[in-house]
């Protein structure tokens, strides 16, 4: 597994980090057993993944201070959330970090996120909840801000815009993936200059998790005239990329395409099957795809910022 610095944090994470949320929270979504979902975990730290990423909102939190359990603090990268529907007011921010912190079995989270900002949101969120997170800094219980967007609502990326302008954020988490490269010119050209840690959430998804999903989305862009139908076979959209030198598969593409990214840092990748992660850790591992493969999925998809492969 290969390991990068996290931006201006100076963290070394590796480039895969395991997402307890999405789809399948672990497999607790999916029907997972307690221990099921702790023995995912495990495997990942054992395959030498150093990043997790949980949230309140996820009711992970627990099994991930399960899953860490025997494991050395110091080499660990966690990073959680707090959720900012409905009211938050900074008392119920010290009380959710006070749960984080017990949840997880740990006197410290290295990066302590604002979960799911929407734009109208986040002048509020500023003025009144980023005080507190600095005092929560201040006291050690939170290393690093972080900030993630509600990318299904706002997949044009106005809200992480608008948080780019306050230089207070260590770390983004962004959707991106091969049918919304939207954050190319709208976040990582500025992430890159301010080294703000960028998290990549969405890579696969369901769009490239399933195939009937991927036909919709092609679909829809077509009607919204967001790609030009003649570049891509409805059928088997991203069947050109499986070849020789290619990839082995759809989910292999979606995650080595946002691997090599300039300006992401760690790809999260959420399951609840060990078979998968085991695939995933080792597509991870694999070399960039092949230029011209690459050229022509920017070429495609170069409109896109209307669908976040939901
Ligand atoms: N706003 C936010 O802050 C926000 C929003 C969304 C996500 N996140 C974070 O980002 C993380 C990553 O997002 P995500 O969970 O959507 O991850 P993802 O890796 O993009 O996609 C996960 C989906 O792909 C499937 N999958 C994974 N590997 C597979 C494989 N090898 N073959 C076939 N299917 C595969 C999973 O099902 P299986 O379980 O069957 O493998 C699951 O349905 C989340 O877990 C969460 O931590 C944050």
């Amino acid at each position: 597994m290969d390991y990068t610095t996290l931006g201006r944090t100076g963290l070394k994470v590796s480039v895969m980090g395991l997402g307890c949320g999405g789809p399948s929270r672990i497999g607790q979504a999916t029907g997972n057993t307690e221990e099921e979902s702790i023995a995912i975990i495990k495997h990942g730290l054992n395959s030498s993944i150093n990043f997790i990423d949980t949230a309140e909102f996820y009711r992970t939190e627990k099994i991930v201070g399960k899953g860490i359990e025997g494991f050395n603090r110091e080499d660990l990268v966690l990073s959680t959330k707090k959720s900012t529907w409905g009211s938050i007011k900074p008392d119920k921010v010290i009380k959710s970090l006070e749960r984080s912190l017990k949840n997880l079995g740990t006197d410290y989270i290295d990066i302590y996120h604002l979960h799911g900002v929407i734009l109208q949101d986040y002048d509020n969120l500023y003025s009144e909840v980023v005080p507190t997170l600095l005092e929560m800094r201040d006291q050690g219980k939170i290393r690093f801000l972080g900030i993630t967007e509600r990318f299904n609502v706002d997949p044009q990326h106005t809200m992480l815009q608008r948080a780019l302008k306050d230089d207070i954020w260590d770390v983004m988490m962004v959707g991106f993936n091969i049918l919304n490269q939207s954050a190319r010119e709208r976040i990582f050209l500025a992430t890159m200059e301010k080294k703000i840690g960028i998290l990549i959430m969405f890579a696969v998804r369901l769009a490239f998790s399933r195939p009937i999903r991927l036909k919709q989305c092609i679909d829809e862009l077509i009607q919204n005239k967001q790609i030009n139908p003649s570049v891509i076979d409805k059928e088997d959209p991203l069947g050109f990329l499986i070849h020789n030198k290619g990839v082995e598969s759809v989910v292999d593409a979606a995650y080595r395409f946002c691997n090599y990214e300039p300006g992401t840092h760690v790809i999260l990748s959420g399951t609840g099957n060990l078979d998968h992660l085991k695939e995933n850790i080792k597509i991870m591992q694999k070399p960039p795809l092949p230029k011209e493969d690459v050229i022509k999925l920017k070429e495609i998809f170069r409109n896109v910022d209307s669908i976040t492969g939901e």
